[in-house]
């Protein structure tokens, strides 16, 4: 399975031939310029909640595309209101797509859409198919919550969760959460986009290989290590 990482939260991935993209805010990330938003493709955007940080793009995508957003019902209903195509979730749903299933799940955050429209409570997604099952947790805090993950969805593969404090987790709750969720391989997002969250690479590496887990800290426009 091939991973592209664009920036703060923002991931690619091709999935039984369709294309998935994550919360893409590449307009507002300046360590993302030098991509070409336009080169993007996908069949789904995928939406953790409605900051600008995650969905800046969401419009020019979806219009050129004609992608099919997946999010809570605030957010879904928001775009389709727009006249985008969606399909809403809320907390604890699943839906089995062309794709996958594809679960939301709790986060600890909070959730508004660039124009102050109310944009429902924040999630994560857990998707799997007979290949693969992942977890992207969006913005969220460590939360005892995460320990049913293991408990209701297949063995994670991987997750990819935030690791550069201020507005989510640490590097160090990332350990703990990886641990509550039962996954050894850690993809962090959410590092280094600005001030408040940059993160030291080697000290987050360290604190997960000092639990037996591994960390990738991806580059952005390239495919994620490994994927
Ligand atoms: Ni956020
Ligand atoms: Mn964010």
């Amino acid at each position: 399975m091939k991973l592209t990482y664009y920036g703060q939260a923002c991931f690619g991935t091709e999935i039984k031939g369709k294309k998935i993209l994550f919360d893409p805010a590449l307009s507002a990330n300046p360590l993302a310029k030098d991509i070409d938003i336009n080169s993007l493709e996908a069949d789904y955007i995928l939406l953790t909640h409605g900051h600008g940080d995650h969905v800046a793009d969401v419009e020019s995508i979806a219009q050129r595309t004609g992608a099919t957003i997946i999010s809570n019902y605030e957010i879904v209903t928001y775009y389709g209101e727009k006249g985008f195509k969606g399909h809403p979730l809320n907390h604890g749903g699943k839906w089995n797509f062309d794709f996958g299933t594809v679960k939301y799940v709790n986060a600890i955050h909070s959730s508004v859409l660039p124009d102050g429209t109310y944009g429902g409570n924040p999630g994560g997604f857990v998707i799997w198919n007979d290949d693969i099952c992942f977890y992207h947790a969006g913005d969220t805090a460590l939360t005892w919550d995460m320990k049913l993950i293991p408990m209701t969805c297949p063995k994670l593969d991987f997750a990819i969760l935030p690791v550069g404090d201020n507005f989510t987790m640490g590097y160090e709750d990332a350990v703990i959460a990886a641990e509550f969720i039962d996954c050894e391989k850690i993809v962090g997002c959410h590092f280094d986009s600005f001030g408040y969250i940059e993160i030291d690479h080697n000290k987050a590496k360290q604190a997960f290989e000092n639990k037996d887990k591994r960390l990738i800290l991806p580059t952005i426009g390239d495919a994620v290590p490994s994927f």
